[in-house]
């Protein structure tokens, strides 16, 4: 089809997948048909692990936090933030908060007592305004400003998984990102509503040797901006710097 939109007979089956992945959800226990993707997810990944910390971003009402409590087990720990409260999930602690706001993000970090991340579960998404353009930009955002807050606590070989939301800036985002893991991919699960628009990110064995503490969200401004060629940029900011040494030679 010419401008990439679906058929009635696609939507159709769409809408047919989606109640039946609700029905699942509701004859399993899970709160969400969500719950699936982060099965589907684990599946082919498997990076959540007994005994993990994980952090789950956008965790309401609470399907990957379910998930990911039974898959990290009883010596595992989840905890989840949220704008909006969850019922509660045995096994995680589930926080109300802004995960942008300095404040949601110190109750994190007292949570964790200085333990490191295994993994970072991120399915969360901004409130739709149906301006598809301005809803992309801002639900791209939020996964840069996502990947900051958690990068810095992950432990070396954790894992990171976002939805990413397809369009502008998606390539410059993965860009930035992928020097600090060894395995970075899209993955689309069945259970996806759509899946020519909802796909996962997922990022496998960080290495925070590679991970300069630089600023995601202001490597994927720049580059984005660089490439729609905006804000009258004269020199791009040194922000990702190499990892090149230039060592002189021996001189006899
Ligand atoms: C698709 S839902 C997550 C579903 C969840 N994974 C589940 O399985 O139940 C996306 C969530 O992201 C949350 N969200 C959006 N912006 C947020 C922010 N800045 N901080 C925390 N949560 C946010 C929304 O409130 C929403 O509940």
């Amino acid at each position: 089809m010419a401008n990439g939109g679906l058929h009635l007979a696609d939507h159709w089956v769409e809408n047919h997948k989606r109640d039946s992945w609700r029905r699942q959800a509701k004859a399993s226990g899970y709160r969400a048909r969500s719950a699936f993707k982060l099965k589907q997810i684990q599946e082919r990944f498997t990076l959540l692990r007994e005994g993990d910390i994980t952090l789950d971003v956008g965790c309401h009402p609470g399907g990957w936090a379910q998930v990911a409590t039974e898959l990290v087990g009883e010596s595992g720990w989840v905890i989840g933030v949220d704008l909006e409260a969850c019922q509660p999930v045995e096994g995680s602690i589930l926080l109300v908060g802004d995960i942008t706001e300095a404040h949601t993000q110190q109750r994190v970090l007292e949570e964790l007592n200085e333990r490191p991340l295994n993994s970072v579960i991120s399915d969360i998404s901004p409130n739709i305004t149906g301006k598809w353009d301005m809803d992309q930009a801002v639900a791209m955002t939020l996964v840069a400003q996502v990947f900051d807050f958690s990068l810095p606590l992950l432990c070396k070989g954790g894992s990171f998984v976002s939805k990413l939301f397809q369009g502008v800036g998606v390539e410059e985002l993965i860009d930035v990102v992928k020097p600090f893991f060894s395995d970075v991919r899209r993955f689309s699960p069945h259970a996806s509503r759509n899946s020519s628009s909802e796909v996962y990110l997922v990022c496998r064995n960080f290495m925070p040797w590679k991970f300069r503490k630089v600023s995601v969200l202001e490597g994927y401004e720049t580059a984005l901006n660089l490439k729609l060629g905006g804000d009258d940029i004269e020199e791009a900011p040194d922000i990702i710097t190499s990892s090149f040494s230039v060592r002189k030679k021996k001189t006899e």
